[in-house]
């Protein structure tokens, strides 16, 4: 395939990742970058590829419909990959409404855009959905989530992406838009926004502040390092099957508490200090309101069909992923002052 990509959201956390893979890696591809600049969204994030001549940002927010149809009919696009989304699960329980209008009808206002440039001649065409493990709900004990689990979302966040999963499926059964979804379990790594559990810890052990363990801690996620998705996208996006879902993981669950004393030992060795510093920063404190249990992904099909193998250990990414914030404090301190400082207040009391 050549031609043009949009990728919505390449500003934020993993579309940053996705849109440096595209752009280093296929240099015959137009990559356009669209992306509405949010509180989670940061040109920084791309600073070393943004001269490249087949790179374009664009600034656009996906809930404009008009404006949606205008980009599209202005860069022709053969290929979507929409990542633009409202994230994170503390924020849309104190604001739902945000979810809904980014994250279906975004979505929707992009699958309409599509099926109107490319009017019906699908050829060479893709529409690429990126979504959660979130959208299947909790599991218990054991057991895993597999493409045919059945949707159970428990929070705004979830339900707003199970809800544009839906709709992606419904271009493709109804108007037969060449779609394919992937459902990712929980990423980390460079360019993570600290209000997520791992770069908000890193974020409080450097400035000696409590480390925030929702409940009691059991609560069980499947971690993979976000360069690993990015190249599950490419793979998904070239080689997935019209219509079918991809579930993205590597097979690495971990509890919170678990994983936070893990981040607290390497951090302490990173920064010479005794074992035992950062630990001593735990703090239990009041539990999310339907807080899922436990996510876990069954990535036997995209390792069957696709041949996708993550790249690193977790032990490997977290490394990588401390030393990049080690190595970025400017980058942390840009994100977390003005807007964070409120909303950390807000979600956390000091
Ligand atoms: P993020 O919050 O870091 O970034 C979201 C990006 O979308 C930002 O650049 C923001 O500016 C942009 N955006 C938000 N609203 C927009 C709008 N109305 N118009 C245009 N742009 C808008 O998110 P992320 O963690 O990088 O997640 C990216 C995608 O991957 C999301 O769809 C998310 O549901 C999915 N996902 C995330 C994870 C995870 O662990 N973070 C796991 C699986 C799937
Ligand atoms: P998060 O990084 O917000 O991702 P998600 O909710 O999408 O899984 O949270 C990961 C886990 O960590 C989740 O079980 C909630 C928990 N958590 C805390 O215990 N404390 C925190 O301050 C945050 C942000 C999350």
């Amino acid at each position: 395939m050549k031609g043009t990509i949009i990728i919505t959201g390449g500003a934020g956390f993993i579309g940053s990742h996705v849109v440096r893979e595209f752009v280093t890696k296929y240099p015959d591809y137009q990559i356009i970058n669209l992306d509405a600049l949010t509180y989670a969204g940061n040109l920084e994030n791309l600073k070393d590829i943004e001269d490249f001549s087949n790179y374009t940002f664009v600034k656009g927010d996906i809930t404009d419909q008009n404006l949606m149809l205008d980009i599209f009919k202005e860069y022709q696009p053969d290929g979507v990959i929409h990542l633009a989304a409202e994230s994170h699960v503390d924020r849309s329980i104190t604001d739902p409404t945000a979810f809904v209008m980014t994250n279906v009808i975004g979505t929707v206002n992009l699958l309409n855009a599509a099926k109107e440039i490319w009017k019906d001649d699908y050829v060479g065409k893709r529409f690429h959905h990126v979504s959660t493990d979130e959208v299947y709900g909790t599991l218990g004990e054991t057991g895993l989530f597999q493409e045919t689990t059945s949707y159970d979302p428990h929070s705004p966040y979830s339900a707003s992406k199970a809800s544009s999963d839906h709709f992606v499926r419904a271009y493709h059964d109804t108007y037969g838009l060449p779609t394919v979804l992937t459902n990712c379990s929980n990423n980390y790594g460079p360019n993570h926004f600290p209000e997520k559990l791992i770069p908000l810890c890193i974020h409080n052990i450097l400035t000696n502040k409590p480390l925030p363990i929702y409940g009691n801690g059991k609560y069980t996620r499947d971690w993979l390092f976000v360069i690993d998705h990015a190249k599950a996208i490419d793979l998904v996006f070239h080689n997935g099957k019209n219509g079918d879902s991809y579930n993205v993981g590597g097979f690495n669950e971990w509890q919170n508490i678990d994983l936070v004393k893990e981040l607290c030992k390497q951090m302490d060795e990173k920064l010479a200090r005794p074992i035992g510093t950062s630990a001593a920063l735990i703090t239990y404190v009041k539990d999310r309101p339907g807080h899922d249990l436990r996510y876990a992904i069954d990535a036997t099909k995209i390792n069957k069909e696709l041949g996708y193998q993550p790249s690193v250990t977790f032990e490997q990414g977290l490394s990588l992923t401390i030393d990049w914030f080690l190595n970025n404090q400017e980058w942390l301190d840009n994100v977390t002052s003005g807007d964070y400082q409120k909303y950390y207040q807000g979600q956390y009391n000091g």
